[in-house]
């Protein structure tokens, strides 16, 4: 292990098909006006609404209504929430669906009570709340981009021309969450198969960094070991109870500050995947997917011994006889082997990118100085060529 760290994580999580029988007991530690954060309905259609309105009854709150979360949440839709909070003195938001809503609600919460311009501050600026803040309860019904356990809070502003990350601190984290896998189970294919893939690039973006000898690498193989072969059954049997929470788990341990110990990161398949989701307004995992192949290929000299390790460790290559680059290369054609089973998009042209945006996703992409290498706009542009 190298460098200096902290880990702390505050969120107390209640896992398995018992996990709302918790949720009276929490709403119990927080003050009498609920705010219920939601999306576009599909809570309303599999059940889960009338869960959580039951527990939220049960427990005396007052419920303020906000539907419409939308993927990939808007500025524009947290403003309409902050004010929200305000005019019925919020004491807690329950965000119900998946990261888009949980986001979403750690978006509010900093920025309600925000005196300065919050997206400037917070999103641009990167700087951390100074106001008061309100408590974010979760339960969550989509799986993949760890929100559930984490500070992230990914924001869409058109109007500036960006998707931007911001990674609140344990403060802003949700205080619990309900992780249920039936409650995933109605999520349709196509957006579950985003998920899985969401969580392989979490899981890679913090291993394709760094040279030292790490125990966070090791976790990070497991974890994609677990990936991959659950995957695999719930791609096919999507209602396979265990394969569900196994990934579920494996989703929230992918993202919640444990993988960074000791690690870098490299997080630039994020930001082209981000620059995608705004011009398109694609499902962020599939964004994701897209670019990844072109990505790594393009970088995997750089990081030599690690996309070997990666083919050895994670998906079984035989080295024996071979040069480090081809134990590498096999590693790629493995992981697209899986994402061709799993059935993500592997082109951008699919989700709507093409030479005449090609620019505009371009001028989105944040180029960020860590991983194995600092891309310049011309390698944005070639990987972008390439994904399409
Ligand atoms: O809006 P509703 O009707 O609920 O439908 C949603 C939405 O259309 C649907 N869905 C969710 N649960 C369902 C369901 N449909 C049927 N049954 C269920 N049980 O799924 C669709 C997608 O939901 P969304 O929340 O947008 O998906 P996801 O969880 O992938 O979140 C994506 C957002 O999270 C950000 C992404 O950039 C994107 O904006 N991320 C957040 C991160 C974080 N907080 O750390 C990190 C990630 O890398 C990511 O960037
Ligand atoms: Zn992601």
């Amino acid at each position: 292990m190298q460098g200096n760290f902290k880990y702390y994580n505050p969120t107390k999580l209640y896992f398995g098909e018992d996990a709302m029988t918790h949720l009276v007991g929490e709403l119990k530690n927080y003050g009498p006006v609920v705010m219920l954060s939601y999306g576009g309905g599909s809570i309303k259609r599999n059940g889960v609404y009338d869960a959580v309105v039951a527990a939220l009854r049960e427990a005396g709150k007052t419920v303020v209504e906000d539907a419409g979360v939308m993927p990939n949440p808007t500025y524009e839709k947290v403003m309409e929430g902050c004010a929200r909070v305000r005019d019925n003195k919020v004491d807690l938001i329950l965000a119900v669906g998946g990261g888009s809503t949980i986001d979403y609600a750690k978006a509010v919460s900093a920025s309600a009570y925000c005196e300065e311009d919050a997206w400037e501050k917070y999103w641009v600026g990167q700087g951390w709340p100074t106001c008061r803040t309100v408590a974010v309860g979760a339960v969550l019904t989509m799986v993949g981009t760890g929100s559930e356990m984490n500070g992230g809070s990914v924001i869409t502003n058109r109007k500036a021309g960006f998707k931007l990350g911001k990674v609140f601190g344990p403060e802003l984290y949700p205080k619990f969450t309900i992780l249920n896998p039936r409650f995933t189970m109605t999520v349709p294919q196509y957006q579950m198969v985003a998920g899985f893939f969401d969580i392989m690039s979490h899981l890679m973006e913090q291993y394709f960094a760094g040279t030292a000898d790490c125990t966070t690498d090791y976790i990070i193989e497991g974890l994609m070991r677990s990936l991959v072969h659950s995957s695999r059954i719930a791609a096919k049997n999507p209602q396979d109870y265990e394969a569900r929470a196994n990934i579920m788990w494996t989703a929230t341990w992918a993202l919640n500050t444990l993988l960074k110990c000791g690690k870098g990161g490299d997080w630039e398949v994020h930001q082209i995947g981000h620059a995608i989701g705004l011009v398109t307004d694609a499902a962020h995992g599939m964004t994701l997917a897209s670019v990844s192949l072109p990505y790594y290929r393009h970088m995997m000299r750089d990081g030599l011994h690690q996309f070997r390790r990666f083919a050895i460790n994670v998906w079984g290559v035989r080295p024996e006889g071979k040069a480090d680059e081809q134990v590498a290369t096999e590693g790629l054609a493995c992981l697209e082997q899986w994402m061709k089973e799993i059935g993500v998009v592997m082109h951008s042209r699919e989700l709507g990118v093409s030479e005449e945006n090609l620019e505009a996703v371009t001028d989105a992409v944040k180029i960020l100085p860590v991983g194995y290498r600092t891309m310049t706009r011309d390698e944005v542009v070639d990987i972008l060529r390439q994904s399409m």
